[in-house]
């Protein structure tokens, strides 16, 4: 396992660097040797990166410079390739805080995406944690697999992914009272409710990150519905940039309005029936089967990714990670 996730010091074959040239225009880089940027301002040569600091400035061929600066994790699951939509960094923060993600923790992830979450989750555990992340679908695995190799070098041997749905795999795969946190990314994390609980440990955390109104709603009423948690508590999270140059400082004009809701409940002790949860478990009523049928993925908007675009990230991912892995083992040959 790379213990450091996040590689230091200067410059080496096998980085990903985040270059920025003329006009503020980007682009993001694997040293490898020979390698070259070509723009229309002209080249640089990857070999006038390797060994000069992280912050440096290089000139390419036209006398035009370009700022060199390691990509931050923020920075680097923004850019990667994708299978499912990533929790954005601003919820990912906000995650690992209402979770109470601490190291150590034994946590379980599904599902696991494009491991944009995974990455978050792994640093907050640090090397004596455990990540648990759990996947329906095979490429998603592969795209996270090696999105988590490429930015860390290798894979982490605290993490393992498994195939196939929450609820047919988490019964077998721990034991039960032994996880410290779960967090549910997904589109019916109701349906996970029931196998989350017997796997959790008496005042361990379950959080669900879901997009639309209806599915907070639907898997708050399931979770207050089985008495086995404290009652659920709600948010999301907005983040508005700021412009602030010499007198001109003022909210940015354009924001990212919403990205989706987050949810905790802790579990109680096997038996614990707190009064003020069997009141509220009884006293309304939830959903009919018809108001189930609406969870649908059109319904929620959620967009699929075609096969044939899937496998294309699988190839971008699975690239970048043979990058990482040949950097990692020494640094020379070829990169993605
Ligand atoms: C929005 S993506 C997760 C993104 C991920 N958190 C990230 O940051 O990259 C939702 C994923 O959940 C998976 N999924 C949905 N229901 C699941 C279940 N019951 N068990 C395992 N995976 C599930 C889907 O296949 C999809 O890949």
């Amino acid at each position: 396992m790379t213990e450091d996730l996040q590689p230091r010091g200067p410059f080496r074959y096998g980085d990903r660097v985040q270059l920025t040239g003329p006009k503020g225009r980007m682009h993001t880089i694997t040293l490898r040797e020979g390698g070259e940027l070509h723009t229309h301002h002209g080249v640089l040569r990857h070999e006038a990166l390797v060994g000069q600091p992280d912050g440096s400035v290089a000139v390419n061929s036209g006398g035009h410079e370009y700022l060199a600066l390691r990509p931050l994790l923020r920075d680097f699951v923004m850019s990667m390739p994708r299978g499912a939509a990533i929790v954005y960094p601003k919820d990912a923060a906000q995650i690992l805080a209402a979770g109470d993600i601490f190291p150590g923790a034994t946590v379980v992830e599904a599902g696991v995406g494009s491991g944009a979450l995974s990455l978050w989750l792994l640093r907050a555990i640090g090397s004596t944690g455990r990540l648990r992340s759990f996947e329906r679908r095979e490429e998603f695995a592969e795209v996270a697999t090696a999105n988590v190799t490429t930015f860390t070098g290798g894979l982490p041997d605290n993490w393992d992914v498994v195939v196939g749905d929450l609820v047919e795999e988490l019964p077998g795969a721990v034991e039960p009272g032994s996880v410290d946190r779960v967090v549910l990314d997904m589109l019916a994390p109701w349906e996970c409710i029931d196998v989350v609980a017997d796997a959790l440990a008496p005042g361990g955390v379950v959080l669900c990150y879901i997009a639309t109104a209806t599915q907070l709603s639907r898997v708050a009423e399931f979770i207050r519905g089985t008495g086995l948690f404290t009652d659920p508590e709600a948010s999301e999270t907005m983040i508005r940039g700021w412009h602030v140059q010499g007198l001109a400082v003022r909210p940015d004009h354009r924001m990212v309005a919403h990205t989706g809701f987050l949810l905790t409940a802790r579990r109680l002790a096997p038996g614990a029936v707190p009064p003020d949860v069997r009141k509220r478990a009884l006293k309304k009523p939830t959903y009919a089967d018809d108001d189930v049928e609406m969870w649908t993925p059109g319904a929620v908007g959620d967009r699929e990714i075609t096969d044939k675009n899937l496998r294309k990230r699988v190839r971008e991912a699975q690239r970048a990670a043979d990058g990482a892995r040949i950097a990692a083992s020494g640094g020379d040959g070829e990169s993605a």
